[in-house]
């Protein structure tokens, strides 16, 4: 449970802020200790990291390590940290909650219906984030307006009603994928090796696959739904209404 009832309101012009701006304004009004970058070390979330270390030496990092990912993701999170001498928050699932759910279902569970997908996303990803922000009064995060309808509206900073009273922040809500990848050329950033194999969008191993050059980036994330069930609930609160969460997600 957060400790803290009331945050800061949401900076009056916020949405002219340029990505730095909307960084300095939340650490300011929130504090270090108490605001966290959720990172899957995707192309933004390594942008935000070079933008925040720049502001904060010791920026909180977090990552939900769901057990499924690429080799990639953790040999790049190594590079993170070499790069930035940042430590990085790891947040797992909890362990008999992954052991009831693969024990009934097995460990490819989430192939079978979209209820087993959202149940395994449920334990890997959504109640650990719960856990990590449980820990802060906001959280930063690499969403951007252009990736799916769902985000078009995202705002830099806004109220995250799914978590309580804390801010959900996005300072590259406003960015494309074309100024994101010219940051990292431009900053030498390292990324996931996996982006120049054809993955422009990385999640678990098991449900990420490459595209053709031209595919929506985010086609090849749970390839075998139809569109409008790819979220994981981490972001989107009503993929968690298309089945009753069971184990840790559901505290
Ligand atoms: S997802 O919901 O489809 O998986 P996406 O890959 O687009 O999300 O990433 C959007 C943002 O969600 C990232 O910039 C990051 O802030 C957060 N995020 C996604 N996956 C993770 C993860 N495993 N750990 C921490 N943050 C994550
Ligand atoms: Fe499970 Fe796939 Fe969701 Fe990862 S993305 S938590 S492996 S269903």
């Amino acid at each position: 449970m957060n400790p803290v009832t009331t945050i800061p309101p949401v900076p009056a012009g916020v949405e002219a802020f340029d990505a730095r701006g909307v960084l300095r304004s939340a650490l300011e009004a929130l504090g270090r200790d108490r605001l966290a970058l959720s990172a899957s070390f995707g192309p933004e979330d390594i942008v935000l990291i070079d933008l925040l270390v720049e502001l904060e030496p010791r920026p909180r990092v977090f990552t939900l390590d769901t057990g499924r990912l690429p080799q990639e993701t953790y040999d790049l999170m190594e590079a993170v940290r070499g790069r930035f001498g940042i430590e990085v928050e790891v947040f797992v699932p909890d362990a008999a909650a992954v052991e009831a759910m693969v024990r009934a279902k097995g460990p490819n569970l989430f192939y079978d219906s979209i209820e087993n997908r959202l149940e395994c996303c449920d334990v890997r990803k959504v109640a650990p984030l719960r856990r990590a922000l449980a820990t802060v009064d906001g959280w930063i995060t690499g969403l951007r307006r252009d990736q799916t309808p769902t985000r078009a509206a995202t705002p830099k900073i806004g109220p995250d009603l799914e978590h309580g009273m804390i801010w959900k922040v996005a300072p590259l809500a406003d960015w494309t994928e074309a100024q994101v990848w010219a940051h990292i050329r431009e900053r030498d950033l390292p990324y996931n090796a996996l982006h120049d194999r054809g993955y422009p969008s990385i999640g678990c191993a098991p449900c990420t696959r490459a595209v053709a050059a031209g595919d929506d980036p985010r086609s090849g994330r749970w390839w075998w739904e139809s569109g409008d069930s790819r979220e994981c609930g981490i972001h989107v609160a009503s993929a968690g209404v298309l089945h009753r969460p069971t184990g840790e997600g559901t505290r």
